[in-house]
């Protein structure tokens, strides 16, 4: 764990949380790379990182920590990386589905027919995304390259996911003539 875990920042208007889960990144026996390419982006379209830590894949942790930042912090925004894969100890996908109100499949497919395009690894993630509260999670693989990957393709989405959830627009943003 490098000394970005558990790093509090004041509040911003777009407030976004980071955990990264990984057995051996929460074990100090990998650094954990995925989630400090989320906060270099998340930094660099001007939104604050308010939380970010690095868990263990344990299923009950996660969704504690899901919970905590949604209802406690109020996050807008929480972004998860690893743990939505096949291996013995992937819990991410599970821990979510336990604790949002309502999944939003459509960003978690398109990310992943994005994806598609790119690897056919992406078939094994079983990311989710959805909603609890007015707060918007998002499961992302493990990998940089991954996370780098499927940002970029629900990035144009995210503003206004965040605006709907967070009660400042009412439409979506279409003119008259388009609908
Ligand atoms: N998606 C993108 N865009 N790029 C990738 O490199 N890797 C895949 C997949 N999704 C990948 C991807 C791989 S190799 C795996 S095993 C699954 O995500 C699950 O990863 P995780 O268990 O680290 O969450």
């Amino acid at each position: 764990m490098g000394d970005f875990h558990q790093k509090d920042q004041e509040a911003g208007p777009a407030q976004v949380a980071v955990i990264t889960a990984s057995d051996r990144s929460a074990r100090g026996e990998r650094e954990d790379l995925s989630g400090k390419v989320i906060i270099d982006i998340v930094q660099s379209i001007g939104w604050k990182v308010v939380w970010y830590g690095v868990i263990a894949d344990d299923k009950e942790l996660i969704k504690k920590e899901l919970i905590r930042l949604s209802d406690q912090l109020k996050a807008a925004l929480i972004f998860t990386t690893g743990g939505t894969g096949l291996a013995p100890r992937d819990f991410t996908p599970e821990a979510t589905l336990e604790i949002i109100d309502r999944e939003v499949p459509g960003m978690a497919e398109t990310m992943r027919m994005e994806s598609l395009k790119k690897t056919p690894h992406a078939m094994l993630s079983r990311a989710v995304c959805g909603v609890r509260g007015s707060t918007l999670i998002v499961n992302l693989p493990g990998s940089p390259r991954a996370v780098r990957e499927c940002l970029e393709v629900i990035m144009p989405a995210l503003p206004h996911a965040v605006e709907l959830l967070q009660g400042g627009v009412s439409d979506c943003g279409l003119s008259p003539d388009i609908i």
